[in-house]
């Protein structure tokens, strides 16, 4: 810009128009440096990876495209070792970085904003931001997932309750309950990675709203930045968070999978229960009782869902409602987004500690088998299979078991005779269906809880998991 220099100017480098400061409070209200410095690197690479397509197009000279380049270069070296003063009048770690620019290298700086508005400079950031963490997260699932099927793997052999409703139901393998998440987890991954595919497109050269009159080679840029395509609409490009609010939905769904997981394992860890011995290492004690080991971590993993979950609803109230395009709103979409991905990575990576130092506690398990007639659904299949509509046997198991409770007997331990009492089909074999273990023994189809269909889902998962 020629002309006098004002002390506003030397400030920030897009206030021709404006003729009067902010004060400190607004100041503080117009910077998202605290949050945006996380991008300082995906800026720089952006910043580049422009200012060389600029000079290919010959916007730019080469030697004005390595002094830019060498300039952005000593930024980021300051930027890495903490050494760049960041003032919050400059806003933003995009203006942060532009201005230093300037200073460096003077007026050919003011060139690499040429054709670019910082509309489509925050969308690309954040892009390129979001791709990494999409990537991340997915490393961190599939890290999860492993130590979940080597667990599974190691109690394989162990027959425990099932529960609906919290109740004791029917008998499984505790590697069935144990993979059972590393479904969930596999359905958040593959969110990710179609959430992926959307964030994966370059908005760079949308300029603020319009595009540019300027002759930019937008390829150029999203092959350089490693896009797999550019946006078709610059409104669109400035102004879409969806890509966004994907991520943060994938992540509120991984927040909501580990809490349900969370939950499951703080239940089985506890005296009542008896399970799970979780390591000393994930739990904490307390400031007044001596005896208490509590899974602290748990409980934070558990409670990280409801950071997605919120930070979710804050992304989606933001964008509601705006009209196109950019708005200066859009601003704290980094402050849900970033939150969101901080709180679930975290919660990820403590979990596959925690799945991997974990013990199931076989003998109290087994122990505990014979209660809550776990084998009585088997039972009415028994009957079943010789001829009696499922209803019927539903009816005569369901007395049986009455009947069982008032004896303080098991459904195998009651005399043969009662059991023929209730239904003249029962023949002495039914004691080889009675029991958690012989009932886990004999299930049938694909995706039961028995030996060979966990042996089919473990050869699925190591597979999958190399
Ligand atoms: N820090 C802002 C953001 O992240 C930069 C965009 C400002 N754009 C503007 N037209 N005022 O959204």
């Amino acid at each position: 810009m020629a002309g006098k220099k004002t002390k506003k100017q030397s400030n920030k480098s897009w206030q021709g128009r404006l003729t009067a400061d902010a004060d400190a409070q607004t100041a503080e209200m117009l910077a998202s440096l605290d949050v945006d410095f996380a991008l300082w690197r995906y800026d720089i690479v952006g910043s580049i990876a422009h200012a060389e397509m600029l000079q290919q197009c010959k916007l730019i000279t080469k030697t004005e495209l390595a002094k830019i380049k060498s300039g952005l270069k000593s930024v980021a070296a300051d930027l890495q070792a903490g050494k760049l003063k960041l003032r919050i009048e400059l806003e933003d770690i995009h203006m942060v970085i532009e201005k230093a620019l300037i200073d460096r290298i003077g007026d050919v700086g003011g060139k690499l904003h040429t054709g670019r508005s910082r509309n489509d400079q925050v969308a690309t950031d954040l892009r390129l931001w979001a791709r990494d963490a999409a990537d991340n997260l997915s490393d961190s699932i599939t890290a999860l997932q492993t130590a979940l099927v080597a667990k599974a793997d190691q109690y394989s052999h162990v027959v425990m309750p099932a529960y609906t409703h919290l109740q004791r139901a029917q008998p499984i393998l505790a590697g069935h309950a144990v993979l059972a998440y590393a479904e969930m987890l596999q359905r958040d991954a593959e969110r990710l990675a179609d959430a992926r595919k959307r964030i994966d497109i370059c908005p760079l050269g949308s300029g603020a709203v319009a595009g540019t009159s300027l002759p930019i080679d937008r390829l150029a840029t999203a092959k350089t930045l490693g896009f797999a395509g550019i946006t078709r609409n610059s409104i669109d490009a400035t102004a879409d968070r969806d890509f966004l609010a994907e991520l943060c939905f994938a992540c509120a769904m991984i927040g909501v999978h580990l809490s349900r997981w969370a939950e499951d394992w703080i239940i089985y860890s506890s005296v009542e229960f008896g399970m799970i011995e979780l390591n000393d290492a994930y739990c904490t004690s307390s400031s007044m009782m001596p005896q208490k080991k509590n899974a602290d971590t748990l409980e934070l993993i558990r409670g990280k869902s409801a950071t997605a979950i919120a930070q979710l609803t804050g992304m989606l109230t933001l964008i509601k409602g705006l009209p196109l395009a950019y708005n200066r709103d859009l601003q704290d979409d980094k402050r849900f987004a970033f939150t969101t991905v901080a709180a679930i990575s975290q919660a990820l990576s403590v979990a596959a500690g925690i799945v991997a130092t974990s013990e199931f506690k076989e003998s109290n398990i087994a122990d505990g088998l014979d209660a809550g007639f776990l084998d009585a659904t088997a039972l009415a299949e028994y009957v079943t299979a010789k001829g009696v509509p499922f209803r019927t046997a539903h009816q005569i198991v369901g007395k049986l078991v009455a009947q069982a409770e008032l004896q303080g007997k098991t459904l195998a331990e009651m005399p043969l005779a009662d059991l023929q009492a209730a239904c003249d089909k029962i023949t002495p074999d039914v004691k080889k269906h009675l029991g958690a273990a012989n009932v886990v023994k004999r299930y049938s189809p694909e995706g039961s809880a028995g030996a060979k269909q966990l042996r089919k889902q473990l050869a699925f998962w190591k597979k999958k998991l190399g």
